[in-house]
């Protein structure tokens, strides 16, 4: 039987395990997939076991996206590009990284077949997966504003941007009206909690999305007051059901669907 896992810390909440199986499953693949709770000196150790054919397949998710490529043996172009990895795969006898949050979040915003050629864009935090949402807008975006509670994180971002599209902006403050705002902080995590920032002058906008990376809570307070003041709203599920997808590909050549019964496993 082969074997996958997702690893992370905290890892509790991921729903990666469901999805997976589920897919095994359907596709009469012999395999499983757990979730695994690691600290940062596991990962060698993690990644060996993979070298050596005990585990076939990882996701790494917060806060190893960043940390487990020294131990890898080859990235892909935008793993490398955004120096964020969140699936690992054996070829042959070494150990690859690969990005599919680009392509998740990519195919996120084609799956509500939305405009976003040349928008100004707001990201809100730099953490482990906002180098792939600027990574996404990097050739479509007009500008990308990023803004991060300790700027230095914003501004190592910045410094990272070949297009010269990337301006960080102090944190509580705003750039002029944008088309998308982008939440990638982990605030609303926790169902009361909220930032800090006020968006009024986007009353009654239709035309911008307000886009959470966080899919559990399904709507944060970030998306409830967006969509009170008449904004479009999006939440994390469909971004991680499509980096899921494109896994299962690299994983098992297998292109699975996503269609309403895949979509509820989630609630
Ligand atoms: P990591 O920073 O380890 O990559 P992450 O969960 O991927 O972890 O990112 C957390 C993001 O949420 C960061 O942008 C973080 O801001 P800092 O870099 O200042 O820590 C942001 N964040 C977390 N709690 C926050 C809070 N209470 N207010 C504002 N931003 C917060």
């Amino acid at each position: 039987m082969r074997k996958y896992l997702v690893i992370g810390n905290p890892i509790d909440h991921s729903l990666s395990p469901r999805l997976h199986n589920y897919w095994f499953k359907e596709n009469n693949i012999n395999a499983v997939y757990e979730k695994k709770q690691i600290k940062e000196n596991d990962i060698e150790g993690i990644i060996s076991e993979m070298r050596d054919g005990k585990i076939d397949g990882i996701n790494v998710t917060v806060p190893f996206k960043k940390s487990v490529i020294p131990f890898l043996d080859r990235l892909d172009g935008v793993a490398q590009n955004t120096q964020s990895v969140n699936t690992l795969c054996k070829v042959k006898e070494e150990v690859w990284g690969y990005n599919t949050d680009v392509g998740g979040f990519n195919s996120s915003l084609t799956s509500i077949d939305i405009d976003y050629m040349n928008k100004n864009i707001f990201i809100l935090g730099s953490g482990g997966v906002t180098s792939s949402i600027i990574h996404n807008f990097s050739f479509s975006a007009n500008k990308i504003y990023i803004t991060n509670r300790t700027k230095e994180k914003a501004q190592q971002l910045k410094e990272r941007d070949l297009t010269g599209k990337v301006e960080v902006i102090d944190w509580g403050q705003k750039p002029k009206l944008c088309n998308f705002v982008i939440n990638t902080t982990s605030v609303g995590l926790s169902k009361d909690e909220k930032l800090d920032l006020d968006f009024k002058d986007y009353e009654n906008n239709k035309d911008v999305l307000f886009y959470d990376i966080i899919y559990n809570p399904e709507e944060t307070n970030f998306l409830k007051e967006a969509k009170l003041r008449g904004n479009k709203t999006m939440n994390g599920k469909m971004m991680f059901l499509h980096q899921a997808q494109i896994a299962f590909q690299i994983w098992t050549g297998v292109a699975v669907k996503i269609d309403d019964e895949v979509i509820k496993l989630l609630d």
